[in-house]
């Protein structure tokens, strides 16, 4: 038997969008406390790639003007949503990945790295802190604004925020029947 708690933290956790995050900031020590909980995430050969660059307070506004600067042609609507989602978000977390070249293939990387991200996603379960992960298409041409180096990538925003009540957001998946063959 599995442990029933562990299924309810699984299907109770849920996309946060940042326009229903408060405004309020989370504490440097609870984004530390879930980062150690990403950090415990599985790899092959143990490369451990992942890594995370945060963003919080004026620096986020950084962010948004490097966003801005590399997507010169982009609406005024873009640019104030974009003011507007990091205003109410408490930290951004970048999440980069390190290539281990001719150790593992990438997708073992992505893969790691992504499940980082779910313990970050899972460490918000039951909190009043809600997550996002954001997957803009102008990530690639953040590189040199990041510092990222030439076997390093950025996988996404991860955004964090306090939220007063959360929203029920009507989302299903198909039945997991219908995906499994028994054999
Ligand atoms: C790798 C990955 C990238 C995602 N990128 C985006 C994104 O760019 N924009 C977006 O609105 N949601 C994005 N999402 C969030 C999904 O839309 C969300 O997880 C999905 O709707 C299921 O909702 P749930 O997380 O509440 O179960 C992403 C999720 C994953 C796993």
């Amino acid at each position: 038997m599995i442990d029933k708690k562990i299924s309810k933290i699984i299907k109770s956790r849920r996309t946060t969008y940042p326009r229903d995050f408060n405004g309020a900031n989370i504490k440097n020590e609870v984004i530390e406390e879930i980062l150690d909980n990403a950090n415990q995430a599985p790899s092959h050969r143990m490369t451990q790639p992942w890594f995370f660059k945060i963003f919080t307070k004026e620096r986020k506004n950084d962010l948004a003007n490097a966003i801005i600067k590399l997507n010169s042609n982009s609406s005024d609507s873009f640019k104030k949503k974009l003011f507007e989602n990091f205003e109410k978000t408490s930290h951004i977390i970048v999440i980069c990945l390190k290539r281990h070249e001719g150790i593992v293939p990438e997708w073992e990387e992505i893969a790691a790295t992504s499940m980082s991200v779910q313990n970050i996603w899972l460490s918000i379960v039951n909190s009043k802190i809600g997550g996002y992960w954001s997957t803009p298409k102008y990530l690639n041409n953040l590189n040199q604004y990041l510092k990222l180096k030439k076997n390093e990538r950025c996988l996404g925003f991860f955004y964090l925020g306090l939220v007063d009540s959360f929203k029920v957001r009507n989302i299903s998946r198909t039945n997991v029947r219908e995906k499994t063959s028994w054999k």
